[in-house]
Parts: structure tokens; C-alpha cells; sequence
């Protein structure tokens, strides 16, 4: 049975990943902090991006551009005018919302979801962007705004990453951090937030091979996804229609997953064409296109944007992983995440807080720290450990036992299928790098 976003929040929250925002002053407004569990597993989604898109990839290179910056970019690139979602407000309980998220808006009949009225003020364009303001004065001349997408600073510093890179296209430039929306409707734990987490690439390519690198990057986006363990079943792409393209897009693609409440987007795939370089361009009256040394030709290239949510990304991988079984009859919750994902990838468990134990645990601990994340747990009973290794997704656990001090081997335990076996310390190594098989 597929599991809901009550349970998911619930041991989000039990266990360590994700908890909402100032909870002891009852809380801020769909906002969320990462804990110690969380922290390890978005990294881990983080890195596993960056490894396919940049470190896997001869022509793709990084950037991590300020998110503060000058408005004069929102303004170029088409946010400021553009960037708008449809308010409305219910006339009957005053309620504002995001007039295509309504239900039933769809089939032209919306209805408050607080009081179910259909009677809502004419929509209008409502802009996501955070504004804030630049130094000691705040008046219109020190507006800034936080970024909506990690987007642009790509489109800035093209010239300046042509400058160092000796790069031609098709060549990529990738960058994750923070992203800030001020959406009507945030919602479904972390699904909708107006502070998260994005992994963007700008791929630029000659515009007459747009269409193939369109093709070519929502096929590749797609296999990360099912390589890093969701089911494919759990996937689709879903090409958006003329009316929900964004104001820069000639055409998306959505990566979409099988959340609990329905297919939701994952990421986006799209063609920008020339449209944001050709827009900083124009208001910084500086070039940015492409110039072949070679031969002399010049272009402006067309861009292919893969855009993924980090931390929705993260909600994903944990509902497709969570299910649950029996063990020695007992019923047991288990994350079953790909290694690379998992927070740890390793607990070390004594079987006893015995003093006797301790330093061959403590051994053992330091022999996998460099190799893997581990955990290190030496209270409650055995059983009870190992249900919140599973619970956490924990791959591998090693326990370490009275016949340690005689064999000097620990015992190895699958997360999955609840095998053990027993190894001498001395090829533990060996044989946890080969069980987590990166
Ligand atoms: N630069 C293009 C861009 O930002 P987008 O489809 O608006 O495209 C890309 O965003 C991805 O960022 C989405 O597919 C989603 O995973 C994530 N995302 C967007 N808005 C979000 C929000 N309010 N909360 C969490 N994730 C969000």
C-alpha cells in the first residue's frame, strides 16, 4: 500500500530529517529545517546530481552565483513582468488563493477549499519574488530581490566562464543552492515551499541541435532518476501545453512522480532557446554569444535547462523507497534507498555497552569512517537498533559481539533481505565497499 504524507512527515520528523520550521513558536508558514538525518541524505541527493551532470562529464562545469544580486537581471530576464501566478480571494471567507490550484478549477467550477464558496474576485497576476532592500536605506533605489531560480547567474557569467574554459558547444554550466518564492499556496510537506533547494543545468548548443539535446537531456534526467532507485512506474514525462510555458520556454518537459496525492513535478526540462542571453544582451550592452575561433562564425546559443527541486527531489526518493514487512514476525517500517542516498551508509553496533567492547567497536568505527557515513549506536537492545537503521535506510549494519574478542571478525547485516554474515575485521573494508557497490 503506497504510504501517505502524514506517515512520511511523521517520520521525516521521528527520525531526524525534516522538521518544521520554529516549531516551539508554533511554527512559520509551511517553512522546514533540515536535521541531522536530513542534512546527510540532501547532500547526498545534491552530490549524486553533481556527479552525473559535472563530475561524469567532460563539458560541464560549476558555479555557485551570489543570490543576492542586482535587480537589474529580474528585470532583463523577464521576472519582474512575468513571474506572476493568479490570485484571487474568496468573497465569502476571505481567503486568498492561487486561482489554478483550486479545486475544480480545472472544469471552470473552483471552490474554496476553506469554506467551499464559488465566488472569488477577478484573478490577478500576484509576482513570486521575495523583495527586500540593500543596505541602511530603504527606498526604491536599493530594491533587491531573492533569486526564484538559481537560473541567470548561468546567463550572466556566460562570458566570464567562456573567458576561462576554452568551451564550445554543446557545453553546460551547473549550479545548486537555494531558490525563494513567495507562493500563494505552498503545501504537501516539502512538495511546495517558499524556501528550497534547486539543481539547474544551462546546456548551450548550436540552435539547430536544440531539439535532439531537448530529447537527449529528458531521456538522461529520466535514468537518474530509476538509477538512483525510484521505479520507473513511478515516473513519466509529460510535455507541458501552450499554456503553461513559461515566459522564456518554446518547450518543457516535465519529469513527474507518483506522489501519494497524484502525479507531481520532479523537474523541468526546457528549451530557452536564446531568449536569456539574448535579454541580457540587450539591457547590459555587453556580447554574449559564442565565437568560434576556428572560423570565425558567431552565434547566440540555444540553452536546454534541466531543472530539478533538491529538496522535493529528496521527498521523492524517500516515499519510493519507504515500505514496510515482517521480520521474525515483527512487523518493521524500512527506507530501502540506494546506499549513495541513504544518510549512512553504515551503523556500527556493540552488541553490549560493556567496556569490554567499546574498543574494538570503536576500531571497527574507525576503519569505515573513511570509506563510508556511519553511525555509531550502542543503546537500547539489538533489535531495536536495527529497526531504526532500517527505518533510516541505513544499508549495512556491523555488529560487534563477545566472539569478536576471540575471531576478531563482526557480523554484517543487510537492510534488505536481514542477512548476516561473518567477516574478520581485517576484510571489512573489502567487503563493505563492495556490499555498497557506489
Ligand atoms: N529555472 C527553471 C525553473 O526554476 P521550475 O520548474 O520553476 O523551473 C524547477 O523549477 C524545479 O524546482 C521544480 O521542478 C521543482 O522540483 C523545484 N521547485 C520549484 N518551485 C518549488 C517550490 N516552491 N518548492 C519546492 N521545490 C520547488
Amino acid at each position: 500500500m503506497a504510504v501517505s504524507m502524514e506517515e512520511v512527515a511523521r517520520l521525516c520528523k521521528a527520525r531526524g530529517f525534516v522538521y518544521p520550521s520554529a516549531e516551539i513558536y508554533g511554527g512559520f508558514r509551511s517553512t522546514y529545517d533540515y536535521g541531522p538525518l536530513g542534512v546527510l541524505m540532501l547532500r547526498n541527493v545534491k552530490e549524486a546530481w553533481w556527479r552525473s551532470m559535472v563530475q561524469l562529464r567532460q563539458e560541464v562545469v560549476g558555479l555557485d552565483a551570489a543570490i543576492l544580486s542586482s535587480p537589474r537581471i529580474w528585470e532583463a530576464s523577464g521576472h519582474l513582468a512575468n513571474f506572476t501566478d493568479p490570485l484571487v480571494d474568496c468573497r465569502r471567507c476571505k481567503q486568498r488563493w492561487r486561482w489554478d490550484q483550486l479545486p475544480g478549477a480545472e472544469d471552470g467550477h473552483p471552490s474554496c477549499p476553506n469554506c467551499g464558496a464559488s465566488d472569488f474576485t477577478e484573478a490577478r497576476p500576484f509576482n513570486l519574488m521575495f523583495k527586500t532592500f540593500v543596505g541602511p536605506v530603504e527606498d526604491e533605489g536599493s530594491v533587491a530581490y531573492l533569486r526564484p531560480e538559481t537560473a541567470q547567474g548561468h546567463f550572466v557569467n556566460f562570458a566570464n566562464v567562456l573567458q576561462t574554459e576554452h568551451l564550445r558547444p554543446p557545453f553546460g554550466i551547473a549550479q545548486m543552492g537555494k531558490s525563494f518564492r513567495n507562493e500563494i499556496t505552498p503545501g504537501n510537506f516539502v512538495f511546495r515551499t517558499r524556501e528550497f533547494e534547486q539543481m539547474e543545468l544551462e546546456y548551450f548548443v548550436p540552435p539547430d541541435e536544440a531539439d535532439r539535446w531537448l530529447e537527449y537531456w529528458c531521456n538522461e534526467r529520466l535514468e537518474w532518476y530509476v538509477r538512483l532507485g525510484i521505479p520507473r512506474e513511478m515516473l513519466r514525462l509529460r510535455a507541458h501545453t501552450p499554456e503553461e510555458l513559461s515566459h522564456y520556454s518554446s518547450g518543457t518537459f516535465d519529469v513527474e512522480f507518483a506522489f501519494p496525492w497524484g502525479w507531481g513535478e520532479l523537474e523541468g526540462i526546457a528549451n530557452r532557446t536564446d531568449y536569456d542571453l539574448k535579454a541580457h544582451a540587450k539591457a547590459s550592452g555587453q556580447v554574449l554569444e559564442f565565437s568560434d575561433p576556428a572560423t570565425g562564425e558567431r552565434y547566440v546559443p540555444y540553452v536546454i535547462e534541466p531543472a530539478a527541486g533538491a529538496t522535493r527531489t529528496m521527498m521523492a526518493f524517500i516515499i519510493a523507497a519507504y515500505s514496510s514487512d515482517e521480520v521474525g514476525g515483527e512487523p518493521r517500517t524500512v527506507l530501502r534507498l540506494h546506499p549513495r542516498l541513504a544518510p549512512y551508509q553504515v551503523a556500527v553496533l556493540p552488541l553490549s555497552k560493556k567496556d569490554v567492547l567499546v574498543p574494538v567497536a570503536k576500531e571497527v568505527l574507525q576503519l569505515l569512517q573513511p570509506v563510508a557515513m556511519c553511525d555509531y549506536d550502542d543503546t537500547r537492545s539489538i533489535g531495536r537498533r536495527y529497526r531504526r537503521q532500517d527505518e533510516i535506510g541505513t544499508p549495512l549494519c556491523v555488529t560487534v559481539d563477545f566472539a569478536t574478542l576471540q575471531d576478531r571478525a563482526v557480523t554484517i547485516r543487510d537492510r534488505d533481505t536481514t542477512e548476516q554474515v561473518r567477516v574478520p575485521i581485517d576484510e571489512l573494508v573489502e567487503a563493505v565497499s563492495a556490499r555498497l557497490s557506489w
